[in-house]
């Protein structure tokens, strides 16, 4: 074993045994590095991670993903501990809509029902009727009565898409995701005529123009679902990279290529904040009992309900 493998081994030993004695489970989205994904005891997209988080057992949960998991998390299990590596994994599109300016906007916009992205602050949940996830916001807002006006925020992207699979109008707030936006219809029009047998998979935060020539959009969870069950043998994957960690684990007989960024040689279609979870730091969080996610308590009553109203939609419309 060289160096750098048994480093990891120690690392992943020691992850173990802390884990074991403090009675933690280990919550990792699918955008984590891969090393982070194989040791969790759950790994899935933002709705999975919601759902499990409320149906476990253990006192201490890690989430590792960005700070506003920690938050659902943190909201749906107010009497757990809520560890999570690195406090200061951030989001951009959750950071693309503040609070005090989502209020002025459903001020500005009376009488609508608010829908919101999860990836949001829990401040801007305690403004929100129902929350949504990339794998169940088409239903919920199809299942609201076809006379409510509805506030969709913070994703343009993903309100745009939304709306036009729906048919239904929505004022849409002007967010986006920093790693969504990068792709370059250009070059992966380029990617697709040398890979004519490729299909091509996009998560909803991406431009119209890449979901448009999109085979399949959905949340990361439906991508990987699409590459297990596709007799395709090649995709070209539109969303963030860590993604084809589990793809490629799930079909090792299948190629997965990663969509080109617009700029050449960047890594934009890593985000940032997801790749701060590391194996140093996920032991130091479960060695040192913080950083703790704590939500205002007032914050966390208002902001329950629309997430709590989104498990039991998600769940009556069998997702
Ligand atoms: P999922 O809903 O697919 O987990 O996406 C979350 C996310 O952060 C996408 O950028
Ligand atoms: Fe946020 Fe984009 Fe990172 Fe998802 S990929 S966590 S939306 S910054």
């Amino acid at each position: 074993m060289d160096v750098e493998n048994s480093r990891t081994a120690a690392l992943v030993e020691e992850i173990r045994e802390l884990k074991k004695k403090r009675g933690a489970a280990i919550l990792a989205h699918y955008y984590t590095l891969g090393e982070i994904q194989d040791l969790a005891d759950v790994t899935g997209d933002s709705l999975a991670l919601a759902r499990k988080a409320q149906t476990l057992d253990n006192p201490v949960i890690v989430v590792c993903g960005v700070h506003f998991m920690g938050e659902t998390a943190k909201i749906l299990c107010p009497d757990k501990t809520v560890l999570v590596p690195d406090e200061t994994a951030g989001c951009s599109l959750a950071d693309s809509c503040p609070a005090e300016e989502f209020e002025e906007f459903i001020k500005a916009h009376p009488g609508h029902t608010v829908v919101s992205y999860v990836n949001t602050s829990a401040a801007v949940k305690a403004l929100t009727d129902v929350v949504v996830t990339s794998s169940n916001a088409r239903q919920i807002v199809d299942a609201l009565p076809k006379d409510e006006k509805i506030i969709f925020g913070p994703d343009r992207n993903l309100g745009s898409y939304i709306s036009s699979v729906t048919g239904r109008g929505m004022v849409i707030w002007d967010g986006a995701c920093h790693v969504h936006e990068q792709f370059s219809l250009e070059k992966l029009l380029e990617l697709k005529k040398e890979h004519p047998r490729a299909e091509v998979l996009a998560h909803p935060e991406c431009k119209k123009p890449v979901v448009l020539v999109a085979d399949v959009v959905g949340s990361t969870a439906a991508l990987l679902k699409h590459a297990i069950e596709s007799p395709c043998r090649e995709f070209i994957v539109a969303t963030e990279s860590g993604i084809l960690h589990k793809m490629r684990q799930a079909c090792p007989d299948k190629h997965f290529i990663p969509a080109p960024p617009e700029e050449a040689g960047c890594a934009c279609n890593n985000c940032s904040y997801m790749k701060l979870n590391t194996l140093e730091k996920l032991r130091d969080c479960l060695r040192d009992m913080k950083p703790q996610i704590e939500v205002d308590p007032e914050t966390a009553a208002r902001a329950v309900k629309p997430i709590e109203r989104m498990l039991e939609m998600s769940a009556r419309l069998g997702l």
